[in-house]
């Protein structure tokens, strides 16, 4: 990987009309998985993520809250950022569009898409919904009500400032066909190409004269812009854009914008025909994860069954939370989580897996090797077979370089669970490894050999603490300190040179501690 290549990933921008909740913290977990994995690569990262924040569902919802609009958007946008913290998130930025730069760049940019026509005045007449601050057509309307909102629009009548987002539909269609943007999973790019194919893009209504909760029209102190208009925006302000289609950010295009099947829509019509309008290149690439589901049901206040990242890591620790929803479900699709799976999931992996693995060798090393790592060639010993009651695995080299390379692969592909499944199968092998020589009594009866075996373990589970990194950095960091290397998160960005067979010292000291993960049941 060459030292200058860009990645640019950014998560949406959340409304602050609620706390963040596992939805949000999916996305941004699974955001900062991938950013830590490209600096790993040694890539040029920049990962945004921040707050949406103007809006008629906010300003409703501070009325509700008996508060004046900025303060309470000041409060939950705290929520946000105490939250990504805690999680261990590692954006380069947190953006909210209240900051007085993005507002006047979001002036900026739409006083020129008016200047050059792309933005004219007309009337608009649809039903808007506004738990989704769009407008809706009937098609997209269950038995008359908004399905994700569950809930009638509302009709609106009024004068409006139009973006001519119609000139702009066959080009994009071509990019979406073409892959020059990207749209992942395929089922979700067919999606959006049969509704180009249905119909194309039609001029928006961008801008909404009853709102006062926004950033006015420069050239019409009367209207405020379009919520979208302003938030997807936040992708190029929070780069210091300042609104003039003559700059070109350095981080821009975006190489990975994620986000849940919600939003697709939105993110697939609008932002990227405001792009071309501003005279900038569409992003690389749209991955689209799904949707929770909460045991069968929907996620919803009423129901009572909303998972906050409080809850999460007050019961299974940062990374544990980390870890967990990486793995949840198939990331690209809907999925089923619970307590009950989470739970199971934490032990199984987690303390019996991981965790056991570390300190099974590690206490064998402390107790019949003085806590050093046992003196081999690194080289000889990663020829060692890996053994299982099923037969051999490979040597520890082989089987070691192809979890590595098919780890790699899944990344890529932005397989954050399939990743995750090869980190187990490694800690799968060295299990059966460990049972299958009967270690334990190796040690005593032939020490030689058993040290042998002993210091390939180590060394397979210094290459998983590598692995484990992106979506469990304080473990990953915790295991390789219990090996004797020195604690750093910032050096941690030579993956190629990190998970090679054979960096392991002879004679260096290792600590067993205190357990990774303590089991739930305790
Ligand atoms: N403010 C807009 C986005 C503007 S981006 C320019 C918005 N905000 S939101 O708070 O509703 O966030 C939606 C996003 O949150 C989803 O696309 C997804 O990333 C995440 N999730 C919210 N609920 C979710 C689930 N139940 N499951 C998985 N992720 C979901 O839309």
């Amino acid at each position: 990987m060459s030292q200058n290549k860009k990645f640019y990933v950014t998560t949406p921008i959340y409304y602050v009309n609620a706390s963040p909740h596992i939805g949000h913290t999916y996305t941004t977990v699974a955001a900062d998985i991938l950013a830590r994995y490209h600096r790993m690569l040694g890539e040029e990262v920049f990962f945004a993520t921040g707050t949406d924040e103007h809006g008629a569902k906010i300003e409703e919802k501070a009325g509700e809250m008996g508060e004046n609009p900025q303060n309470f958007v000041d409060k939950v946008a705290a929520q946000f950022q105490m939250t990504w913290k805690e999680l261990n998130i590692s954006h380069n930025r947190f953006i909210r569009t209240t900051e007085e730069k993005h507002k006047t760049a979001v002036q900026g940019a739409l006083q020129q898409m008016y200047d050059k026509g792309d933005i004219y005045l007309g009337e608009y007449e649809g039903l808007y919904c506004q738990g989704c601050e769009q407008y809706k057509g009937e098609s997209d309307l269950v038995e008359g009500r908004c399905p994700d909102h569950d809930k009638e629009p509302d009709k609106i009548s009024e004068e409006t400032y139009l973006f001519r987002m119609s000139k702009y539909s066959n080009t994009l269609k071509e990019k979406i066909e073409k892959d020059e943007l990207k749209i992942r999973p395929l089922d979700k790019k067919k999606e959006i190409l049969s509704f180009y194919q249905e119909g194309g893009l039609r001029d928006i209504s961008f801008s909404r004269k009853n709102v006062s909760w926004g950033i006015p029209l420069p050239w019409d102190g009367s209207h405020t812009a379009y919520v979208w208009a302003d938030a997807f925006l936040n992708y190029l302000t929070i780069l210091d854009w300042s609104g003039d289609t003559e700059k070109k950010p350095h981080f821009w295009p975006a190489q990975l914008q994620l986000m849940s099947k919600d939003i697709l829509r939105v993110h697939a019509t609008i932002w990227p025909a405001m792009l071309l309008s501003l005279e900038q290149e569409v992003p690389q690439e749209f991955f689209v994860h799904g949707f929770f589901v909460i045991d069968g049901q929907k996620m919803s206040k009423s129901l009572g069954n909303v998972i906050s990242p409080q809850e999460l890591r007050d019961r299974y620790g940062v990374d544990g939370t980390r870890y967990l929803l990486s793995q949840a479900t198939v990331f690209g699709y809907d999925g089923d989580i619970g307590w009950e799976k989470f739970d199971e999931r934490f032990d199984a992996y987690l303390a019996n897996g991981l965790g056991n693995l570390v300190a099974r060798v590690l206490s064998l090393t402390e107790k019949n090797f003085d806590g050093k790592i046992p003196d081999a060639d690194p080289e000889k010993v990663g020829e060692l077979q890996m053994k299982s009651e099923e037969g051999d695995l490979g040597s520890f080299k082989n089987v070691s370089r192809n979890f590595v390379e098919s780890y790699q692969k899944k990344l890529q592909k932005k397989s954050l669970d399939g990743a995750i499944e090869d980190i187990n199968y490694l800690i799968g092998a060295c299990d059966k490894h460990i049972s299958a020589l009967k270690l334990w009594a190796m040690v005593r009866q032939e020490p030689e050999e058993a040290a042998l075996h002993i210091y390939s373990l180590l060394e397979m589970i210094r290459i998983i603490a590598w692995l484990s990194w992106p979506f469990m950095p304080d473990t990953a960091e915790n295991i390789l300190s219990k090996q004797g290397f020195a604690s750093s998160q910032e050096a941690r960005n030579s993956f190629r040179e990190g998970v090679c067979w054979g960096r392991l010292k002879p004679g260096q000291k290792v600590i067993k501690g205190d357990p990774l993960f303590p089991r739930l049941s305790k």
